[in-house]
């Protein structure tokens, strides 16, 4: 016999989760969410707004820095670390805060605690009080769960010196040396970050490339920013071993390319990716193949078994939170009876480095690959006249057309203000937009959106202000 029963049960309030919980509320369906953190997932507490938080106060630092070649003129600007964590931890708690009204006023009940799926309706919850409750869900079951930092074996995390990802949003003193295993997204936003509030920079990358996945030229940008400020970055290295020194330092080991080195350093932080929490939730006893950790479903979100749906990090890649969270929106949806379906054209991903990146759709060499005949257009941020303004000409917006129809198949930004500007990328290819779209498309002078502009215009060989091949 259930303790209670609800129409749907989501398990996980993150990004995905907590979005698939309200829009079951504003659908009037009877909905409960069980959490065993904290509402807002990794993402909101220990991820992408934290870090962002880190982000925009190393940037402005950077900047204020940078200041004299603008007339900006300050007296030893420095960084007080515990008042950026406290300002940073006021953030979380206004947003945490906020998705619990925001669940009160769309009737969602939340229970903190651990559950698991104990039938194709039931979800037992061990509460965060001690307690135990069978739950039924007659509608649906979500499981919405995420995903964890991966730890290397001779790294393990000791939460002071050798830190994953949510430790490294919470430092209370700058590292003066910081060492990043993984020269992925997080390391090279969180490494960027930190090199520019004060640390001696060395990143580690296993793959001969940075940021694997960006285009070459996209990737190339930053990975030239961060070795102007000094950083030591190993590419077609790993990370052995270290040994920590009489003084509390940490001693490297590293295999660079079949040459051992060694770097002192006095942080490690570890961002070589994350696992879906998929596996270990009862799924598997139901009948679910859960593969590597991922919850396989279909475009609707729904499992193989009826009644029980999967969204977010703990389903497919990319783990993203505006992926997870439009998924959260559909399965909210066929849960409650209407039509809907992942039908997007593309997932933007928004990178803040720095300069920041931001894509949508196809890369130039992915077009290629696939057999696609294009025609790019890229437009320098130094040629526009706010972007000088701003301080910020680093770097480039390129789009990625089908040759013959013009359709845009993918935009690329590298530069200021990056992860805002691809929404338009995004709408875009969301409305099969094509090249003449977005360059007849009147934009706002001086805007760095008109780089989108003038790419697209590029493309046709047609652009105003830089010269036409
Ligand atoms: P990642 O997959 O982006 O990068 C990990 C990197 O570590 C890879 O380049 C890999 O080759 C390297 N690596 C793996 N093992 C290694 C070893 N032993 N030694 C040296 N290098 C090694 O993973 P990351 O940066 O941890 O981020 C995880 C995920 O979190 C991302 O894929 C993304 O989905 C999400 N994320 C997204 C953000 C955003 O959209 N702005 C921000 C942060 C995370």
């Amino acid at each position: 016999m259930a303790d209670k029963t609800y129409d749907a049960i989501v398990i996980g309030g993150g990004p995905g989760g907590y979005v698939c919980a309200i829009r079951l509320g504003q659908l009037k369906q009877k909905v409960l969410c069980v959490e065993k953190d904290e509402v807002g997932g990794v993402c909101l507490n220990w991820g992408c707004v934290p870090s962002k938080a880190i982000i925009a106060t190393s940037h402005t630092f950077e900047k204020v820095k940078g200041g004299a070649s603008y007339g900006l003129l300050t007296d030893n600007p420095r960084i007080d670390a515990n008042k950026l964590q406290d300002w940073k931890e006021g953030i979380v708690k206004k947003l945490t805060g906020g998705i619990r009204t925001l669940f009160r006023g769309n009737g969602v009940d939340l229970i903190y605690g651990e559950a698991r799926v104990t039938g194709p309706k039931a979800v037992t919850v061990k509460t965060r009080e001690g307690a135990t409750e069978v739950i039924a869900a007659t509608k649906g079951i979500v499981v919405a769960t995420g995903s964890s930092t991966i730890e290397i074996p001779s790294f393990k995390f000791d939460g002071d010196k050798v830190i994953g990802a949510k430790e490294a949003v919470s430092l209370r003193t700058i590292p003066p040396r910081l060492l990043v295993i993984g020269g992925g997204i997080i390391g090279m936003e969180l490494g960027g970050a930190y090199q520019r509030l004060g640390s001696d920079l060395t990143v580690v990358e296993a793959l001969p490339n940075l940021l694997t996945g960006i285009d070459a030229d996209v990737a190339a940008v930053v990975e030239k920013t961060y070795l102007k400020r000094g950083a030591k970055i190993l590419k077609g290295a790993k990370a052995l071993g270290y040994e920590q020194q009489k003084d509390g330092s940490l001693a490297v080991r590293l295999d660079v390319g079949g040459k051992t080195d060694t770097v002192v350093t006095d942080v490690v932080l570890v961002a070589v990716g994350m696992r879906p929490n998929g596996a270990g939730l009862g799924l598997e006893e139901l009948g679910i193949k859960v593969e590597k950790g991922f919850i396989p479903t279909d475009n609707l979100g729904r499992t193989n078994v009826p009644g029980i749906y999967a969204l977010g990090d703990c389903s497919s890649v990319p783990m993203l939170a505006h992926k997870a969270s439009k998924e959260g929106e559909v399965v909210a949806e066929v849960i409650a009876g209407h039509k809907a379906a992942k039908d997007w054209v593309a997932v933007p991903a928004a990178i803040f480095t720095d300069p920041e990146i931001a894509t949508v759709g196809l890369g130039e060499q992915q077009a290629k690959e696939k057999g696609l005949e294009v025609r790019v257009g890229k437009f320098p941020f130094s040629a526009l006249g706010r972007a000088m303004a701003v301080a910020e000409t680093e770097g480039f917006i390129k789009v990625v057309a089908d040759k013959t129809t013009h359709e845009v198949l993918g935009v690329h930004i590298v530069g200021p203000e990056a992860t805002d500007l691809i929404s338009e990328g995004a709408l875009a290819l969301e409305m099969h937009a094509f090249l003449e779209d977005l360059g007849l498309t009147m934009h706002p002078h001086p805007t760095l959106g008109e780089g989108m502009m003038e790419a697209s215009l590029h493309a046709l060989g047609q652009a105003v202000h830089i010269l036409n091949r």
